[in-house]
């Protein structure tokens, strides 16, 4: 089974993502993690993509296509997999679908108010030295601005500032989220209401995928 995670940047595919990994024993893919990482370690690839990333645009499809064409051909992917921030345009989910078409698919949209965006991603902190993800008030460390895991200083991540911010919602609009039709269409498309509670959240997926899957992929069996 594949598993993807659809919404606007700072909806919470990253917090929902771990949560339903440790849930289905399915490791999650996240495209921003792995580009980060790329330009966290100056690799030619994130070299590429790290003017678009700190403009909040879209990395070029090509790149990104290739970066998942390889993760998931990796053995832990076998069982299923959980795509977050992928795919982001027509392009990238027609090239999924042909790399690994014969998989049973199930897009969660992650689906928050615009104004929630902005209150999240501005007060999201990171941990630069093991990514951790914080939120000001939703998901405060224990001391304040330092790690919970790490004991490391936090930081905001780079595209987090307003302006950019700006621009990735607007990407998201203009880009993305007609993606929502192409898997509507598909009838794999299956809305999450997002405002509330990370947990009250996590509970609602939960119930989607035991719907789906007659419970088969809670508590860590494959399907
Ligand atoms: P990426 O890292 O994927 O960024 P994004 O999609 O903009 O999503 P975010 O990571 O910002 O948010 P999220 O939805 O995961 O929210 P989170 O759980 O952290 O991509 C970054 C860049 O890489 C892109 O701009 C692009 O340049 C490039 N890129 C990546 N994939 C690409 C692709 N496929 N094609 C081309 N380019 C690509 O939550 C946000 C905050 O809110 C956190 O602080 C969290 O603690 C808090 N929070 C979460 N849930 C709740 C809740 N229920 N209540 C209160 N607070 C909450």
């Amino acid at each position: 089974m594949r598993i993807i995670l659809f919404g606007a940047p700072g909806s919470g595919k990253g917090t929902q993502g771990e949560i339903l990994e440790k849930r289905t024993g399915f490791p999650r893919i996240s495209t921003g993690d792995l580009l980060r990482l790329a330009v966290r370690r100056k690799t030619a690839l994130g070299l590429r993509a790290e003017a678009d990333m700190a403009a909040g645009r879209l990395v070029s499809d090509e790149i990104v296509i290739g970066l998942v064409r390889e993760r998931i051909a990796e053995a832990d992917c076998l069982g299923g997999y959980i795509l977050d921030g992928f795919p982001r345009t027509v392009a990238q989910a027609d090239a999924l679908a042909a790399m690994d078409g014969g998989r049973r698919e199930l897009v969660l949209g992650i689906e928050v108010d615009p104004e929630i965006l902005v209150a999240r991603l501005s007060g999201r902190r990171v941990c630069p030295s093991c990514q951790a993800v914080y939120h000001l008030v939703a998901q405060p460390p224990a001391r304040p601005g330092v790690c919970d895991a790490c004991g490391a200083v936090l930081v905001q991540r780079p595209d987090d500032g307003a302006d950019v911010v700006r621009t990735r919602i607007a990407v998201y609009l203009e880009t993305t989220a007609p993606l929502k039709d192409y898997y509507r269409r598909k009838g794999v498309y299956r809305p999450v209401a997002a405002g509330g509670a990370i947990e009250e959240i996590a509970r609602e997926i939960g119930a989607v995928l035991d719907a789906e899957t007659g419970g088969l992929i809670s508590g860590g069996a494959r399907a």
